[in-house]
């Protein structure tokens, strides 16, 4: 009984990946623009701007020197993608110049979560007054984390019709055994009838060629 057993384990655990399948989600943000308002820093012209979540590393942009330009990306530079989603919960990111002497300087530090972005192409814009204007781009949190209809609903759908598929493999996959107990009881049962009969059949057999030879047992007779 250890294949079916088999079987049953990695149905549960296929089923497993499909009741959270927030497990499995992954969309990358990109960055698309960015336009910075001030420095913090005023003994260097230049500052060195990062993009920063909580628990990740440091995403330097080695682009952005000057105020007051829009700093444009493709998505494809060597620094993207900035962060990824792999739930729906939020992460606490920010934009960050680093700062010689002393601790690093906050542009802004913010709760940025995936339903962030609502609007159908994929974009989120972060504005903070005399900091800085970005563009975000996440196309998987709008496809994936918030559809029309809302998320809740849609993995309730979900899990209901995977927990649906579920509870009928199983009834499917006892009723087989069921059913093999049975048959192998049936065909244990018919078997031993068969001998039985046989069995029966060979002393009926002998009772008639005694009959036949009108004597008793055949060795005495010859
Ligand atoms: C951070 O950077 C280190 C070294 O470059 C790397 O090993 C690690 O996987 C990175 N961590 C994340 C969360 O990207
Ligand atoms: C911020 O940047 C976006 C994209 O470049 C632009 O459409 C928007 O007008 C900007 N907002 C402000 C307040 O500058």
């Amino acid at each position: 009984m250890t294949s079916p057993f088999n079987y049953y384990y990695s149905k549960v655990s296929i089923l497993f990946l499909f009741c959270f399948p927030e497990l499995l989600l992954s969309a990358v943000v990109t960055l698309e623009s960015l336009e910075i308002y001030t420095t913090h820093e005023w003994i260097t012209s230049s500052p060195t701007v990062y993009f920063l979540c909580d628990k990740e590393n440091k995403t330097v942009l080695p682009d952005v020197k000057k105020t007051k330009t829009v700093y444009t990306f493709r998505a494809e530079e060597s620094f993207q993608p900035l962060t990824d989603f792999t739930s729906k919960k939020c992460k606490r990111c920010g934009f960050y110049e680093e700062d010689r002497l002393k601790s690093d300087d906050v542009f802004d530090e913010w709760e940025f979560c995936p339903s962030d972005f609502k609007s159908s192409d994929g974009r989120y814009i972060r504005t903070k007054a005399k900091e800085f204007n970005a563009t975000f781009v996440c196309h998987k949190c709008v496809d994936g984390i918030n559809s029309d209809t809302s998320l809740d609903e849609k993995d309730n759908g979900m899990h209901w019709s995977v927990i649906i598929i579920g509870l009928s493999v199983v009834a499917s996959t006892v009723l087989f055994i069921v059913g093999l107990v049975v048959a192998y009881k049936y065909w244990q049962k018919r078997k031993r009838q068969h001998e039985q009969a046989r069995f029966m059949k060979l002393f009926e057999d002998t009772d008639d060629i005694e009959d036949e030879l009108g004597i008793g047992p055949l060795s005495d007779s010859i």
